[in-house]
């Protein structure tokens, strides 16, 4: 297994010792000084985020791509002076120089990828959403225990400084009993005319599993991951199939559109606490693409994007909106440091399949509720 050795001789993996033992300190274990990155899948994401992402850190090496189309695996490894390119992703995984992948293939292939990636011995940072569905979500996390390989999922806006804040309030029980939030990831008119994000076969579902599983995970974290217990979802289909609709994120084969273009939800959790969900690929709304979460609890509430908070005390009302953040966070970049961080030290990441897993079976209930015109329970 190519897991990294905490005792192999290889030259990589026992640098920092042999430093330390020259310094006649005890070295605490043999890590690599830096990690062998592969990437499944040289497309959108990998390029603009994922390769420039590991690029930027001085602990990790992108040391090959894997894609089937040529175009793409040689124009990444071309582009970011990579060495390798492998059209199968299956013989990228015998490398033993590789610990860690990002998948970042379309979602269909998440799971195939991942799972065969932890078998193979190294950690996987998936992108989101975790899988299709909650079986292979499950079947991804069970791979990852039998393993005792890592898998982070990669919903990138829960290191923004203004959800880390949220978080930290939350926690110090500043908003009190949190009994109620709503979740919005709203387009205007942004179908998107690339990729597979229309094909329902392919992507699992339109807005609610592309845009939506985003701020419904930001919202699950900074709750703390209350347990749902009853799922009611209805989705709608209003705009995907016509041609007279304005396509502003590019021309989408409105022939071909097999997604719902809006989702909307009720989740119950254990408790009593709400969550009310929107997404949507188009509507007829005043804001051209919202990302955004709003907190209710008895002591404070907040709004995520723009951040604001508010309060009462001594019965005066207050805004407590923080007036400084730290600034220039790349969110994507500090979701892929934060999992080198954890290959490198053996800590746990910090989006873990176990809690993407639990966004992606509300995701399934929201789709099966609106199937069965029914509440789901969970
Ligand atoms: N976190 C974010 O902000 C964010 C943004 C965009 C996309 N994504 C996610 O990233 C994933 C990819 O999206 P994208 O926009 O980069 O799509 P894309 O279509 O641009 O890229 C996907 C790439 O995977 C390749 N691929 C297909 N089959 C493969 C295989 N068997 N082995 C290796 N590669 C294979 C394709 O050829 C393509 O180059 C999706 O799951 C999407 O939801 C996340």
């Amino acid at each position: 297994m190519a897991r990294i050795s905490r005792t192999s001789g290889k030259p990589a993996a026992t640098k920092g010792a042999a430093k330390s033992a020259a310094k006649g300190t005890r070295a605490k274990r043999a890590t690599p000084e830096t990690i062998g990155i592969g990437i499944i899948g040289a497309g959108g994401i990998a390029q603009g985020v994922h390769i420039p992402g590991y690029q930027k850190l001085s602990n990790a090496r992108v040391v090959a791509v894997s894609d089937p189309i040529e175009a793409s695996r040689r124009g990444a490894s071309e582009k970011f002076g990579i060495e390798d390119a492998y059209a199968d992703f299956r013989e990228m995984l015998k490398r033993d120089d590789i610990h860690a992948v990002s998948v970042t293939t379309p979602n269909f292939l998440h799971a195939e990828a991942t799972i065969a990636a932890l078998e193979a011995g190294k950690h996987v940072l998936c992108e989101k959403p975790l899988a299709m569905n909650a079986t292979e979500g499950q079947a991804m996390v069970d791979a990852a225990r039998r393993t005792g390989n890592k898998l982070m999922c990669g919903f990138h806006y829960r290191f923004t400084p203004e959800i880390q804040t949220l978080k930290r309030f939350a926690q110090s029980g500043a908003f009190g009993d949190m009994y109620y939030a709503r979740t919005q990831a709203l387009r205007r008119r942004g179908i998107p005319g690339w990729g597979m994000f229309i094909n329902k076969e392919k992507n699992g579902g339109g807005p609610l599993i592309d845009i939506g599983v985003h701020m419904l995970d930001s919202t699950l974290h900074v709750l703390g991951f209350p347990k749902p217990i009853a799922v009611s979802g209805q989705t709608y289909q209003k705009f995907g199939k016509r041609r007279d609709v304005l396509g502003l994120m590019g021309q989408w084969d409105y022939k071909n559109f097999t997604v719902e273009d809006f989702a909307a939800a009720l989740i119950r959790f254990e408790g009593g606490a709400t969550l009310t969900l929107e997404s949507s690929f188009v509507a007829n709304t005043e804001e051209s693409d919202k990302m955004t979460f709003q907190i209710f609890g008895d002591k404070g509430g907040a709004t995520y994007n723009p951040l604001k908070m508010y309060t009462e005390q001594n019965k005066t009302l207050l805004d407590i909106t923080p007036v400084h953040l730290p600034r220039n966070v790349q969110a994507h970049h500090a979701e892929i440091a934060s999992f080198v961080e954890s290959v490198v030290n053996d800590t746990p990441v910090f989006t873990p399949g176990e809690e993407a897993l639990q966004v992606t079976r509300i995701i399934d209930a929201i789709y099966e509720s609106s199937e069965r015109g029914a509440e789901v329970r969970l």
